[in-house]
């Protein structure tokens, strides 16, 4: 199997599209989404829609689940709670149902699709240091689990030993006798100081994992962000990829 794994689209409409692009471009069939369809960014319905339409199979992530109250927004910083309000007053009837109907987690084949983290994942936990990667690895049993939630992409292994440690190539093979925690980042806000759109290829069929960068057009994301009436910080973070 071969697959493009997107998560936290923020409702940037002008760099899903490259990213879809991208991957029809590939020829990759199967599209995986790990959620955060909407929040920060100025085109929820449109981006809901896409991904619905595209993907094979889409978990929720936070900024979904407050947009449609299932997620207690008080929990978000001020910033956010005010795109999560802006969202909830444009957003669709039908893009409210289908936020609803995500699920937390879903599986495919030996991998484990999940926004956070496996352990749990209704807790929006952040994963950043090697040990809080470490801790996660005895709750799931799949052989990689591919998450999103921080937008920094990033690829940590564990051996047979329990030896963890941090992939640094891109792309990397993947180890039968390893498994992965794999954040494939984020296609619409980057916070790993590099704005380009992040996805990943997954490729069972050849072992091998690569995480692809594509510019963009983040002057009009952010011209729309303004105008739209949303926060400007969330234009200029776009521009930081931070
Ligand atoms: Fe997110």
């Amino acid at each position: 199997m071969k697959a493009a794994i997107i998560s936290d689209i923020h409702s940037n409409l002008e760099a899903l599209l490259v990213v879809l692009k991208d991957i029809k471009k590939r020829r990759l069939k199967s599209i995986f989404c790990l959620g955060d369809l909407v929040g920060y960014g100025a085109n929820p319905n449109e981006c809901i829609d896409l991904c619905i339409k595209e993907s094979k199979l889409i978990v929720a992530g936070n900024h979904d689940w407050a947009a449609v109250n299932k997620t207690d927004v008080s929990t978000f910083n001020p910033v956010a709670a005010q795109a999560i309000k802006w969202t909830q007053e444009r957003i669709s009837k039908d893009g409210i149902a289908k936020l609803k109907g995500l699920s937390l987690t879903q599986t495919v084949d030996n991998l484990l699709l999940v926004h956070a983290t496996p352990k749990d994942p209704e807790g929006w936990n952040y994963l950043f240091s090697l040990e809080e990667f470490e801790k996660e690895f005895t709750q799931f049993k799949e052989q990689i689990c591919f998450i999103g939630h921080s937008h920094i992409p990033a690829a940590i292994y564990r051996d047979d030993n329990g030896y963890c440690d941090i992939v640094r190539d891109n792309p990397f093979p993947i180890v039968p006798k390893r498994r992965y925690i794999v954040n494939v980042g984020s296609v619409g806000q980057p916070r790993d100081l590099d704005p380009r759109a992040s996805y990943v290829i997954y490729d069972g069929n050849k072992n091998g994992i690569e995480v692809v960068r594509l510019d963009y057009n983040i002057p009009l994301a952010q011209q729309k962000i303004v105008i739209g009436g949303l926060p400007e910080v969330l234009a200029d973070r776009l521009l930081a990829g931070r």
